[in-house]
């Protein structure tokens, strides 16, 4: 089957392209068998961060090889559009025990580092045997606190992203492409 072409950017488009499907996906495959590797005899529970996560996890997780716990948590920082709120708000927690377990936190992207470093606090006060992270995207240029990303897809500089689970405003999650928007203000 033919995938969909992604729109091409065109004067007066909200936004262009910077990740296609077929690189996407060749990266996220890449991703999948190291961490099979990694994890090789262990079972890593995977904890995915809402919403953004959702397509990057699914692609994800099929191509990981070991077996693998899934749980999930909520979290909020960005007021909606581009303009960061750094306040995180994290939902409930997980109901599981991570204590002695495997960890890998599973993100959309990493932007300024707060959520990423609000939810390894958390995880990490029940003493997990490790923790680490994989993003699909990071912007490392962003960071206002540091964290100690083990897997990351691309490096997203610092342009404001939507596509492939990462909105604006709650749309464009359901593109299958990563795109920058343009004319950020
Ligand atoms: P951080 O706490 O600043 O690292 O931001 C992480 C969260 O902000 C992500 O989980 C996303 O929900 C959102 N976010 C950050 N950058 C972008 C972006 O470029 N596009 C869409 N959402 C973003
Ligand atoms: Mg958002």
């Amino acid at each position: 089957m033919k995938l969909p072409m992604p729109p091409k950017p065109a004067a007066g488009k909200e936004f262009a392209l910077l990740f296609a499907q077929d690189i996407l996906a060749e990266r996220i495959a890449e991703l999948g068998q190291e961490i099979s590797k990694d994890y090789a005899g262990k079972n890593p529970v995977l904890v995915g961060v809402l919403k953004g996560c959702i397509v990057f996890i699914a692609d994800l997780i099929r191509h990981i090889s070991i077996p693998v716990e899934l749980e999930f948590i909520n979290a909020s920082s960005y007021n909606g559009g581009l303009h960061r709120d750094s306040t995180v708000k994290l939902g409930d927690e997980p109901e599981i025990s991570f204590r002695g377990r495997h960890v890998l936190v599973v993100e959309g992207v990493v932007d300024s580092g707060n959520t990423a470093n609000k939810i390894m606090n958390l995880i990490r006060r029940q003493e997990p045997a490790s923790i680490e992270i994989v993003t699909l995207l990071d912007k490392t240029k962003c960071r206002e606190i540091a964290v100690d990303i083990k897997y990351r897809g691309f490096d997203a500089e610092n342009h404001f992203v939507i596509g492939f689970g990462l909105d604006k405003d709650q749309k464009y999650r359901n593109l299958p492409f990563i795109g920058r928007v343009l004319n950020e203000d």
